[in-house]
């Protein structure tokens, strides 16, 4: 499996900040949003990174993440010279993708909870196409679901004027690597842009979609406006120093999953000043020896 951040998009709507830099780069809480996705694909056990920007912004990304391996990652960059649509992702992508399957995460999208579910669907994806259904209460705005008596998906529309449902499609969607000549046969919308949403349809008229709801219990935030981001932050500063725990961490992430070593850990940890970011991976260190 390997994974790709769509981290693009004009952000007209954190503007004056996205004059400067992507708002994957704004800090929810005490990090980077995009550290939120990429970690998602960690803990998901995928372990080669396609990060996808404007071309500004990719020399930004490659100073955040340089080539992964201080993590046990392997981070590769491409640029998208225009918002031409989510799924021009898999064509951008395709010398990476290569024979294998792909799972795209949205770079300004974050999960919080009990994501064993997403997990696995990374992990044990065998063929056609895995999505996801969260119910919001304002589909207007996102790509959505309609299921019949039975909970089986029967159609999908991109930002629909009248909702068929409140189910929306979060930006998480794995593909088997049928999904690059999808993707190539598209054709733009009316926003001209390539749709994932007719990815989906794709797979969904063929009978190889997977719509799984996703319950209570789980948080899909939206960072997309100012109120957004300071929600986005207050929720993780309030669980963080509640449990004296961090969320997507990704240091911490590559040594539990075993992607690095003790030593290689400890080695990194020689690399980051003095921060409370290091206080905290210095006090993981301290429990796994
Ligand atoms: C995109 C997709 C939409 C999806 C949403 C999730 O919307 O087109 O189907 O529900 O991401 O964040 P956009 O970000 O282009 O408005």
């Amino acid at each position: 499996m390997k994974g790709i951040v769509l981290a693009g998009g004009a952000g007209t709507r954190l503007y004056p900040t996205t004059k400067i830099y992507s708002k994957q780069l704004s800090l929810i809480y005490d990090k980077p949003l995009i550290y939120y996705p990429v970690s998602l694909l960690m803990l998901g056990g995928v372990k080669e990174v396609l990060i996808i920007s404007n071309e500004e912004t990719i020399p930004l990304y490659k100073k955040l993440f340089e080539d992964g391996s201080q993590i046990g990652m392997k981070f590769e960059y491409v640029v998208q010279d225009a918002p031409n649509g989510i799924a021009e992702a898999f064509i951008l992508g395709e010398d990476f993708i290569g024979d294998d399957s792909a799972t795209l995460v949205l770079g300004d999208n974050i999960f919080y909870g009990k994501l064993d579910f997403l997990y696995n669907a990374l992990e044990n994806h065998q063929s056609g196409g895995t999505i996801f259904a969260y119910q919001v209460t304002d589909p207007q705005r996102y790509g959505i679901v309609e299921f019949d008596k039975t909970g089986k998906a029967i159609s999908i529309e991109e930002k629909p004027s009248n909702p068929k449902s409140e189910f929306a499609v979060p930006g998480l969607y794995v593909y088997d690597n049928e999904v690059i000549e999808i993707s190539k046969n598209l054709k733009p919308s009316a926003r001209g842009e390539l749709e994932i949403t007719d990815v989906n349809k794709v797979y969904l008229e063929r009978e190889e979609l997977k719509v799984q709801k996703i319950g209570r219990g789980v948080a899909w935030l939206d960072t997309g406006t100012p109120e957004a981001l300071l929600q986005a932050s207050q929720f993780f500063g309030v669980i963080e120093d509640r449990q004296g725990l961090k969320v997507a961490c990704l240091e911490e992430i590559a040594l539990k999953k075993g992607f690095i070593s003790l030593e290689q850990y400890e080695e990194l940890l020689k690399t980051i000043p003095n921060s409370l970011y290091k206080d905290y991976l210095l006090r993981v260190l301290k429990e796994e020896k």
